[in-house]
Parts: C-alpha cells; sequence; structure tokens
C-alpha cells in the first residue's frame, strides 16, 4: 500500500542519495528541461512527455512505489525525454538545479501539493523560501513557473511568497486563471477536483530579470507580511 503523506522532514526523507545529473538521465540532455515537482503517479509528465518532444521532462517525488510506477510505465512506453526520480524537493533541487546550464530550465510545476492544513505542519510545505530561491537562480528572465492548487490556503502564502521574492510576474488572466489551464494536460488531482465541482486556483509567473534576495531578507519581507509559506493562518479541511 502507498502512504497518503509521507512527512518530508522525517530523517529517512531528510538522508536522500543526491540526484543524477541531467546528462545521465535523457536521450538528449541539452534539451530545455520541465520539472514537475511532486509528481505522484507520473500520470501528467507521462502524457505530456509525448506532446512534447523538444523538452527532457523530469517528475521529482517523495513516494518511491510510485516513482517505481511512473519509471515502468516511462519504459514500456519507451518515453526517452521523461524521467521520474525518488527524492526529497527541499533537499534534492537546491544542489541539483545549481549545476544546470543556464537557460536549460524551461518550466517548473508545482500542482497540488499537500495542504498540511494544521499550523504546525505548515513548515512540511513543499515551497518554502530557500526552494523558491533555487527555482528563481535556476529560471533564466522569462522562463515559468506554474502553481495549482485547490485549498486557498495553500495558493494564498505561496503566491506571496513567490511576489515578496521581486522575481516573477504573473501571466495576465487571458494565459491562467481559474478556467484557464496554460497546460494542455490535467493532473491526476486536477482531474478529480474539477470532476467533484471543486475549485482550482491556478498562477502562471515569469522569471524577470530582478536580482533575488537573500535567504534572510526574503523570511524577513514575508513575517513582515503576516507569514507567507509558512503563515500562520490555519486552514481546516474540506
Ligand atoms: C497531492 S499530491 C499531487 C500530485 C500531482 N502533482 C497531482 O497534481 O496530481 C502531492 C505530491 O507531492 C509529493 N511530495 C510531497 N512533498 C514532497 C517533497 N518534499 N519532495 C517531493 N515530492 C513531494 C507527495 O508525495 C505527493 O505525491
Amino acid at each position: 500500500m502507498v502512504r497518503q503523506h509521507v512527512n518530508p522532514l522525517s530523517r529517512l526523507h531528510q538522508s536522500v542519495e543526491p540526484l543524477p545529473p541531467p546528462a545521465e538521465l535523457f536521450a538528449d540532455p541539452a534539451l530545455p528541461l520541465h520539472l514537475d515537482i511532486g509528481s505522484a503517479r507520473g500520470r501528467f509528465l507521462l502524457a505530456m512527455a509525448p506532446l512534447r518532444p523538444g523538452r527532457n521532462h523530469l517528475g521529482l517525488e517523495i513516494r518511491r512505489p510510485l516513482v517505481e510506477a511512473a519509471e515502468a510505465d516511462r519504459q514500456r512506453e519507451g518515453l526517452t525525454n521523461l524521467r521520474f526520480l525518488y527524492g526529497n524537493a527541499n533537499v534534492n533541487l537546491p544542489a541539483w538545479l545549481a549545476l544546470l546550464p543556464p537557460g536549460q530550465l524551461e518550466l517548473v510545476t508545482l500542482q497540488f501539493p499537500d495542504p498540511w492544513f494544521k499550523a504546525r505542519h505548515h513548515k512540511r510545505r513543499v515551497l518554502q523560501p530557500a526552494l523558491l530561491l533555487a527555482i528563481a537562480s535556476a529560471l533564466a528572465p522569462g522562463r515559468e513557473l506554474f502553481l495549482q492548487s485547490d485549498v486557498e490556503g495553500l495558493i494564498t502564502p505561496m503566491r506571496q511568497l513567490v511576489e515578496a521574492s521581486g522575481a516573477f510576474e504573473p501571466a495576465g488572466p487571458g494565459e491562467c486563471g481559474p478556467q484557464v489551464n496554460p497546460l494542455p494536460v490535467a493532473t491526476e488531482r486536477e482531474r478529480h477536483v474539477l470532476a467533484q465541482g471543486g475549485p482550482v486556483h491556478r498562477s502562471l509567473y515569469r522569471r524577470t530579470r530582478a536580482p533575488l534576495p537573500p535567504l534572510a531578507d526574503l523570511e524577513a519581507r514575508l513575517e513582515a507580511d503576516g507569514g507567507g509559506a509558512d503563515n500562520r493562518q490555519d486552514v481546516a479541511p474540506a
């Protein structure tokens, strides 16, 4: 049985192996890269990769059985521009992203991350200031970060964090919004939420040329704004 949630702060998921470099992952490692954080069973990228043969796609997921099942599907389908890796985004990505050739990272998607509703669990949420800065450092101007959630109390602090960095501009409502998904494939969670008639909150951001603040400054800005990614507002599960 696959666990519903794992605690990314547990010792098991803190002492993960480094991710292999992109040169070891794809048939053509020089292609632009789409990184999907929290790729779960992988159906989103298994559908995206054939639609975008000119891009590599990497799904990073902390639940190992899901990674193994997604990788088995990928191999069966012979997709060489796609890989799924086990890892903890907060532990693995800062160092891995820093090694990417400049300009290679084209798109980062973070879709329906675990909400961790209780205030004392907010630090388990994946989009923390250090990860946002690592993503922003690896994205060249014009490259994109796409966020989705059905939980307003989660998308709000994610947006506050991105905007507090001062390094992104949001796409207009014609490009992305509750009724407009800029991507051609819905994730598993997205399909489930839409089938239930639930809301989907979406934000597409483009990296600007603005320099990034030091981590301590970003955290101080969030604190001054009321908490940001780790805000103290508690949200009851629906
Ligand atoms: C609610 S699911 C959404 C899955 C998929 N993105 C979708 O929209 O259908 C969130 C996923 O993120 C994974 N996850 C949570 N924390 C993570 C972390 N620190 N690093 C990598 N994956 C993580 C979870 O195991 C889970 O599969």
